[in-house]
């Protein structure tokens, strides 16, 4: 794994996101996938790959919690761009389970409530989304937070047995919303109230100037290594 991973950043060296998505997606044909949440980062990605007809597989988790600015942002970008986003939704078994058991809002009552919602409503969805793909983009950066200061930007996921990729790793927040605005590409207005990573509604909230860009999600947890389990870090 170590070689490939090797062979990635070798083909990747000193290129910027757009000829890095290109090279990858003709080096792994039809092995490459991202993951959208729809933020800002993933809007940039999302353009870079539509607008350049990269045979890239776009995919959203939809866990049946988002913001109605989420599904908006999805309809204009679906409108704009012509193509098509995978959709994945947690088991309904799971789901109904999880909620006729435990209610609407387990996930305010312990962090072991709150990993067990995170799995159903989006790990697992995961797993199957990324099932038969080599490379998985994400939007990650690394001012996001501590635990991505210093990955690298082709890294390999124990947990799902892919290589991840996060083209824009090194962009601050400003280069992301200068691109925005500059390509006009539609992106989710709750970032212009505040929200700078968008979850799920009952899990986010907008920061205060100064606060860390992640201190809106799961702002009720004690605990500095907020994750929902689709990344470790
Ligand atoms: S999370 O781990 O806290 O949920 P974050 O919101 O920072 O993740 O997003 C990091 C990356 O994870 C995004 O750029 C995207 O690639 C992926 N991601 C997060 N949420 C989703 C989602 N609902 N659907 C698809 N991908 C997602
Ligand atoms: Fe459930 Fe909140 Fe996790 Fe969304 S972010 S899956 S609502 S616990």
């Amino acid at each position: 794994m170590q070689q490939k991973i090797s062979f990635i950043n070798e083909l990747l060296k000193n290129k910027s996101p757009e000829e890095a998505l290109r090279a990858i997606a003709a080096n792994f044909q039809g092995k490459v996938i991202f993951s959208s949440s729809l933020g800002y980062e993933d809007q940039v990605i999302t353009h870079l790959i539509f607008s350049n007809n990269l045979p890239i597989t776009i995919f959203t988790l939809d866990t049946g919690r988002l913001y109605n600015e989420t599904y908006s942002v999805l309809q204009s970008t679906l409108e704009r761009y012509k193509k098509s986003i995978k959709v994945f939704y947690p088991q309904t078994t799971l789901i109904e389970n999880l909620v006729s058991e435990k209610g609407p809002i387990s996930f305010y009552e312990s962090v072991e409530n709150r990993k067990e919602c995170c799995f159903i409503r989006k790990v697992e969805p995961l797993k199957r989304a990324l099932q038969g793909y080599s490379i998985w983009i994400t939007g990650i950066r690394a001012e996001q937070s501590e635990g991505r200061k210093d990955i690298p930007s082709v890294e390999w996921d124990e947990a799902n047995n892919i290589i991840k990729f996060h083209p824009l790793l090194n962009w601050t927040l400003d280069e992301v919303k200068q691109y925005i605005a500059k390509h006009n590409i539609p992106y989710n207005p709750l970032h212009d109230k505040g929200f700078i990573s968008i979850g799920c509604a009952p899990c986010t909230r907008a920061v205060r100037v100064g606060e860390d860009f992640r201190a809106g999600r799961w702002w009720w947890e004690q605990n500095n290594k907020k994750e929902c389990g689709l990344h470790s870090n």
